[in-house]
């Protein structure tokens, strides 16, 4: 039942709630502290290089089978190969998105109790300030599941199309606000060192774990891997250029995420913060900016309703995911399994929220080796469902569509109303086929050689 699907949106678009998705906290939040603990510039290089040899094209493979199929992951892998073990894919995807819901939505909630913080709190914030704040179990969890319950109303209500015509105007907003920021943070004294840490590579900083960051953090980012943008693509029309599509949208969401660390960088040497900081980072850096600036309340409110607005429109898609999953294909009411699924993230999510001073259990958690991420349940949240399995899922999708389905005929469906696209198809069936599969396979094995986990 189609009409039961939520629509992200009109047809049209289509750019617009792709890139809502994709631009949220991984470009804010995310990018500039996984770059601070990986040493700055190289990891940044890394990224992008990865963002554009293998997200972009990924990107265009899963819209193509999305559109050619008109499916959502599950049944458009059924669709191309009818009972075979390959539906399991679609069904990683799904939880893979409730396992990033249930980190991402803590932060989300961190970020929409900030815009009270900034309004309210006066003066320079303490250095501990952040921590407090996020070892205080009434916010942590009280914040998160306001948030969580404000992405379900919208899933449930089917009124995302609103909230992206909402985005449509306030996107270009926060990108003001960020250059006005841009600017101001490096006036600051001393500033010049951030930059220096952000955009001069410093390759003898770049060690296994810089590498696996940067590929996790490039789809993360994009949110690929997950079989969302198959999703996406199953409500493009024929005539929409899917290269030109993702091409934008992969542009927008590295342009936000570079223009976060021209923010944070310069700004965290003038104010003589610690760039592996963790995911603090960034609520440690901007209120002790506001703080400095004219008006600087209110800026830090603007700031924060803007992130959280960014932060939703992506919470949306991530809940989407087993919810459209579940309509599609279980026929169970969109209106009902939307509260079960958003509980059950809730419930997901709590050692998350938990984890960052408040239970010393989920504080010191560690089950993944330190040669990874942080020892707290979020970061290590982060890293197995934000890196490893969304990689993983994007490597099986992968060769799903470059061998099974075929890259031919995925080229063939990207060419449909994609002329510009004829010189660039060789290289992009090599990129599907072969290089992709054999970069992210081999970064995956290493991740069991290196930490000896086997
Ligand atoms: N891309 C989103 C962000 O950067 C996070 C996300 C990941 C959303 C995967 C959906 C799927 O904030």
């Amino acid at each position: 039942m189609k009409s039961e699907r939520g629509l992200w949106g009109s047809k049209l678009g289509f750019i617009l709630a792709a890139s809502g998705s994709a631009i949220g906290l991984g470009n804010v939040w995310r990018f500039p502290y996984i770059t601070g603990e990986n040493g700055g510039a190289a990891f940044v290089l890394i990224y992008l290089v990865f963002v554009l040899l293998l997200g972009l094209p990924y990107m265009m493979a899963e819209f193509a089978l999305g559109r050619a199929t008109q499916l959502n992951p599950v049944g458009a892998i059924e669709k191309v190969k009818p009972g075979s073990k390959w539906k399991y894919v679609g069904l990683l995807g799904i939880i893979t998105s409730i396992g990033i819901l249930s980190f991402y939505g803590v932060i989300a909630g961190w970020t929409f109790g900030y815009i009270f913080k900034s309004l309210f709190d006066t003066g320079t914030p303490a250095s501990n300030d952040f921590s407090g704040f996020i070892s205080n179990p009434q916010y942590e969890i009280g914040l998160y599941a306001i948030f969580i319950i404000v992405t379900a109303v919208i899933v449930y209500k089917g009124v995302e199309s609103g909230i992206e015509k909402w985005s449509k105007i306030l996107m270009p907003l926060l990108l003001v606000l960020f250059i006005i920021l841009i600017v101001y943070a490096n006036l600051l004294p001393n500033s010049s060192q951030g930059i220096e840490f952000y955009l001069y590579p410093d390759f003898s900083k770049v060690g296994f774990k810089t590498i696996i960051a940067a590929l996790g953090q490039a789809f993360f980012s994009l949110s690929l891997g997950l079989g969302l943008m198959i999703t996406f693509g199953s409500y493009i029309p024929k005539s929409t250029n899917i290269f030109i599509s993702a091409l934008y949208i992969v542009l927008f969401d590295a342009i936000v995420a570079l223009f976060a660390g021209l923010i944070i960088f310069p700004a965290l040497f003038a104010l003589g913060e610690n760039p592996a900081s963790g995911p603090s980072l960034v609520f440690i850096v901007l209120p002790k900016l506001f703080s400095q600036m004219p008006a600087g309340n209110f800026v830090g409110a603007a700031f924060f309703i803007l992130l959280s607005i960014a932060a939703l429109t992506s919470t949306i898609s991530l809940l989407e995911v087993p919810v459209s999953y579940l309509v599609d294909e279980k026929n169970v009411s969109r209106k009902k399994i939307v509260w079960y699924v958003a509980f059950f993230v809730f419930i997901v999510g709590l050692p998350s929220a938990l984890s960052q001073g408040t239970v010393k259990f989920f504080t010191n958690f560690g089950w993944l080796p330190s040669s990874l991420t942080s020892a707290d349940f979020l970061s290590q949240m982060s890293f197995f469902f934000g890196d490893f399995l969304l990689t993983f899922g994007a490597l099986l999708l992968c060769i799903f569509i470059g061998w099974i389905w075929g890259a031919k005929n995925a080229g063939a469906e990207i060419m449909i109303s994609g002329d510009n696209f004829s010189k660039f198809k060789g290289t992009w069936i090599f990129l599907i086929k072969y290089l992709l599969p054999v970069i992210v396979l081999v970064i995956l094995v290493s991740i069991f050689k290196v930490t000896g986990i086997s």
